[in-house]
């Protein structure tokens, strides 16, 4: 099935109550993860990389064309998507590399800007057969994937309205758009609280699928109900990172000091890293447990 496009990804009906999880790599071995986990749930998923992430690798290019092929290798269907592409070179860069979808994040510059910056964008990449994602209102937080301590909240006077979703929409032609409706990137403090009321009447007024960014933190329970209110992409790193570290330490805690194997050490954090992903995908997929409740 291999490598396409976010508008090919995201093209089921948008009453259909389905999200696809955008999973954040940050190595083969994390990208080997996302990719089998898509595979054994039958389902898809988006590869992200943020730019920075693929430029400080040794050798970029080299990085991103083996990335490249092991998502066309896969059986699943699955976009390669730049996360928070911070300029029209970075996301121009990204589409000469191969990706098949880039987000152009200019939701901290005024309204205008952002139109404009985000128009070009996309001009550019629908000229290449590349996909858009933009932002409008601003998801806050540890972007840069800092872990704050104690964690942070989301700010509500940045939330999106309806008003600038649906002429940043229309003005710009993004293929997929970024809400801010409550989450917050990185770790959380307390329980975030999702504005559903906001959500539904963005989804009610927007014909494009929407993005939630800032997943991590989110209970089971929250992620249904931003998939019940119109969300169809999920962006989720820090609790993915998290708990990769988080087996490391536990398997070698369990060792002592006893002899251990390295690759014992990876294979059971990435073990673990693969079944968190696959536990994702299938509960962001709720129309299917919907269904299932029916029969
Ligand atoms: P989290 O790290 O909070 O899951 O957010 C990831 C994200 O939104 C990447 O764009």
């Amino acid at each position: 099935m291999s490598l396409v496009t976010l508008k090919e990804l995201l093209a089921e009906p948008l009453e259909v109550h389905s999200a696809v999880g955008g999973f954040v790599t940050f190595d083969y071995a994390s990208t080997e993860a996302i990719i089998k986990a898509a595979e054994h749930t039958g389902g898809k998923a988006i590869i992200m990389i943020p730019w920075g992430l693929a430029a400080g690798q040794n050798k970029p290019e080299e990085y991103l064309r083996n990335t490249l092929s092991m998502i066309r290798n896969s059986s699943a269907p699955i976009t390669l998507h730049l996360d928070h592409g911070a300029s029209f070179e970075e996301c121009m860069r990204a589409i000469h590399s191969g990706f098949s979808s880039v987000m152009y994040d200019g939701s901290s510059l005024p309204m205008e800007e952002n139109i404009a910056n985000t128009k070009k964008v996309v001009e550019a990449a629908h000229a290449c057969g590349v996909s858009v994602e933009g932002e409008i209102g601003h998801v806050g937080g540890a972007e840069a994937g800092a872990l704050v301590e104690g964690g942070l909240t989301a700010d509500s006077s940045l939330y999106t309205t309806v008003e600038e979703a649906v002429s940043f929409a229309e003005a710009t032609g993004v293929d997929a758009l970024a809400v801010a409706v409550g989450t917050v990137h990185g770790i959380v403090r307390g329980t975030p609280k999702l504005d559903l009321e906001r959500l539904s009447a963005i989804r009610a007024a927007v014909k494009i699928p929407l993005v939630l960014h800032g997943g991590s933190g989110l209970t089971d329970e929250a992620f249904q109900s931003a998939v019940k209110h119109g969300i169809n992409k999920i962006n989720y790193f820090t609790e993915m990172s998290l708990a990769t570290s988080a087996a490391v330490r536990e398997f070698v805690r369990h060792c002592g000091e006893q002899p251990v194997h390295m690759m014992d050490i990876t294979n059971h954090a990435y073990h673990k890293l693969e079944q968190l992903i696959e536990k994702q995908i299938r509960l962001f997929r709720l129309e299917e447990k919907l269904q299932q409740n029916l029969e």
